[in-house]
């Protein structure tokens, strides 16, 4: 297939949003906050953020690097790296592409609850009251109908490809997103608690810090910045040859911890919110109770105390919610399907198809077992797959690329780059610094 039928995104801003829109996600709204309010606060978001700037933001600028030098789908792309691991170069792509697809069977699960209360918030204002609860109960029925949804929405906007889907849509739901996001948060902290909740955030407790913390933290991290599953190599691919890899990347890295960091601020002061207005939010010893939950019942039931205008307020929550998990779940479904349009020789429409559809039949089996593979596909993906498949990426840009072949790649969009800082730094540390405190972080 040419090259030149490869689509690409038409703007640096569109691919910044595109890129946040992949980073930004339930990871940051909900996962960040929920981890930080149940591993002690600022101590948490201390070392979060020791984890982005030393470990994940590193790993960006290989993966985005890696993509756009192979112009292509991430099999091709570490092939082109990887020119004699021909057999090892495929298996990596293929293997990142299994996991992305499987995180992606649960992603659309948890997007499917919070479509639910998004219906069901809007359905409560005009004051259809059983079918928002059906919404928002716990069902199998419901879990999969609001799941088909959720995927039925994602293949839509990667169907229509990467200018007309993926970055129109990232375009016009980021900046709403950011929005919703600030007015929320000024409005929580006008209610009564959330001073306690903002200490908590920001006056670090150095007892909590421990080494589960830190590998947690590290999860939270990749996670968060979407690495280690292809995702980044594929948006890469896409990206024009005169972008500046380096800066864009750091962008990216600063929205999604800004963001991340913006959510803390909204999400511990509104757990105290709703603790002043008697919700139960931590057991009598002071563990967080359902940090599972918290999205889905600790703040409804504090939207509920706030009367209609709490009902307003969460209608927008899961409105932002929503939008968060769609600009994600489009960048994992469309790692398998630029895998197959360009290796299977697909339409971009039957790939969706087809794919999409597995994704689904997938999730739907989790659906239906939930209580036994739920917990356990998470687990599998986020906590084992996502940093091994990191790590051999990192092993792979450090000792098996060529670094004259790195430094032209990322000349191209910053010219003066053997001269700055960052090419004396960053070599050297994804060859040796990200692997060895992986693999500490991972064996501790
Ligand atoms: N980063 C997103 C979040 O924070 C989720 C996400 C998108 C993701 N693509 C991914 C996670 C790839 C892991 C791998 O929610």
């Amino acid at each position: 297939m040419a090259s030149s039928s490869r689509g690409q995104f038409t703007s640096r801003f569109g691919f910044i949003m595109a890129a946040a829109g992949s980073a930004v996600g339930l990871g940051n709204v909900w996962g960040f906050p929920t981890q930080a309010a149940s591993n002690g606060g600022a101590v948490f978001l201390i070392v979060y953020l020791l984890m982005v700037f030393l470990l994940a933001f590193p790993m960006l600028v290989a993966e985005l690097t890696v993509g756009r030098y192979g112009q292509s789908n991430p099999i091709r792309s570490f092939r082109s790296v990887w020119p004699k691991g021909k057999f090892g170069a495929i298996l990596l792509g293929v293997i990142g592409m299994v996991v992305v697809s499987l995180i992606l069977s649960f992603y659309a699960i948890v997007a499917g609850w919070l479509l639910g209360s998004l219906f069901g918030s809007s359905l409560e204002l005009v004051g259809i009251e059983s079918a928002s609860q059906w919404l928002t109960t716990f069902s199998t029925e419901r879990n999969l109908i609001l799941m088909m949804a959720f995927m039925a929405l994602t293949m839509f906007v990667v169907s229509n490809g990467v200018a007309n889907g993926i970055e129109k849509w990232s375009t016009r739901l980021m900046p709403l997103l950011f929005i919703l996001f600030g007015l929320l948060t000024v409005y929580i902290f006008t209610q009564p608690g959330a001073w306690d909740g903002l200490t908590m955030y920001l006056v670090p407790d150095f007892s909590h810090l421990t080494p589960q913390l830190i590998v947690s933290a590290m999860g939270q991290a990749f996670f968060s910045l979407s690495l280690g599953v292809c995702v980044m190599t594929t948006y890469g691919s896409y990206l024009k040859k005169e972008t500046n890899i380096p800066k864009t990347a750091a962008q990216v890295a600063l929205i999604d911890t800004g963001v991340a960091f913006i959510a803390g601020l909204m999400i511990l002061p509104a757990m105290f919110v709703a603790k002043h207005n008697g919700v139960e939010i931590f057991s009598a010893s002071g563990e967080l109770l359902n940090s599972d939950t918290l999205v889905f019942t600790v703040l409804p039931a504090m939207f509920d105390t706030m009367g209609t205008v709490g009902t307003l307020i969460g209608l927008v929550f899961f409105l932002l919610m929503v939008i968060a998990a769609l600009t994600s779940s489009i960048s994992m479904l469309e790692v398998p399907v630029a895998c197959a349009t360009e290796e299977l020789q697909q339409s971009r429409r039957s790939a969706v198809l087809w794919i999409g559809g597995l994704v689904t039949l997938f999730s739907a089996v989790i659906v239906f077992n939930f209580s036994a593979l739920f917990g356990l596909v998470i687990q599998f993906t986020t906590v084992y797959s996502q940093p091994i498949i990191a790590l051999l990426i990192t092993l792979m840009v450090g000792w098996i690329w060529h670094r004259n072949h790195i430094l032209n790649e990322l000349k191209q969009g910053y010219p003066e780059i053997e001269q700055s800082w960052f090419w004396k730094i960053w070599p050297t540390y994804v060859r040796i610094v990200c692997p060895v405190l992986m693999l500490l972080v991972f064996f501790a």
